[in-house]
């Protein structure tokens, strides 16, 4: 299974290639987009999905829960055909495809891939997580101070302007933070190393679910805001290399 979610997200992110920059766009809210390619995406891998595995759950964000043909299943694939729609909308090349699939509730095989870097990320429970098939790690970077941390701003951000106490204080407590517009993308770069810590307030589980397997089983640490172990369903996520975990919680 992880090989086939590894296919789908090749197949979808070259899909999205293909239409970067002619995808019609439409509006979901005030300044939430989706685009035909967002679309397009979700029904090739929904498609592909129906047809390999007829039975399992899937969660889309396009298309919402569909319960399985002949009953739930205890497979659930749980599916962020664009993550990134805003970049993607304005041709900034900040975006991927994020897989994830559980198993009675437990995430066991998640993927994200960034086609405009080819980039695959790919973690199945158990067996680490690998770039490109070469296993990666967590950072080792201990002190809030030597982090580079990365956050993202929900879409009802002009309802919610608390959000700008938290950029504010890791911005003067971090040494970098950065906000790219790519939540499945962001927490791959925890699991590589590339950002030593990540929050966010406002997520959804397509956004997540294949990032937080991606993390744990490249030795990091996902849990809420309270310290507790994330459940995806929930909104509010802190990822990071787990060493500089409880700085950023007491912050938060
Ligand atoms: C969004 C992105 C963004 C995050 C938002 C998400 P979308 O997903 O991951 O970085 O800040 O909270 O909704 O709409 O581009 O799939
Ligand atoms: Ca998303
Ligand atoms: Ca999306």
């Amino acid at each position: 299974m992880l090989n086939f979610a590894k296919q789908l997200a090749f197949d979808a992110g070259s899909l999205l290639v293909q239409r970067l920059g002619s995808a019609r766009i439409s509006n979901k809210g005030d300044i939430d987009l989706v685009t035909e390619a967002d679309i397009a995406a979700e029904e090739l891998i929904i498609e592909r999905i129906r047809t390999h595995y007829p039975k399992h759950s899937i969660l889309a964000e396009e298309s919402g829960e569909a319960v399985s043909i002949g009953g739930t299943s205890s497979w659930k694939w749980i599916i962020d055909p664009l993550d990134g729609t805003t970049n993607y909308a304005h041709g900034y090349p900040c975006f991927c495809v994020s897989i994830g699939l559980e198993h009675e509730g437990v995430l066991q095989v998640g993927v994200v891939y960034d086609p405009m870097r080819n980039e695959l990320f790919a973690a199945e429970r158990g067996e680490g997580t690998t770039l490109n098939d070469r296993r990666v790690n967590v950072s080792e970077v201990s002190e809030l101070s030597n982090a580079m941390l990365c956050t993202g701003f929900p879409y009802n951000v002009r309802e919610r302007p608390d959000f700008t106490r938290e950029f504010t204080i890791f911005t003067m407590n971090a040494q970098a933070v950065r906000r790219d517009g790519s939540a499945a993308l962001d927490l791959a770069y925890v699991a590589c190393g590339r950002f030593d810590g990540f929050w966010e307030d406002g997520l959804n589980p397509w956004d997540v679910a294949a990032g937080v397997l991606l993390i744990q089983e490249a030795g990091g640490t996902v849990t809420n805001y309270q310290n507790q172990p994330l459940n995806i369903y929930t909104k509010k996520v802190v990822a990071s290399n787990g060493v500089v975990h409880e700085a950023m919680l007491a912050l938060l």
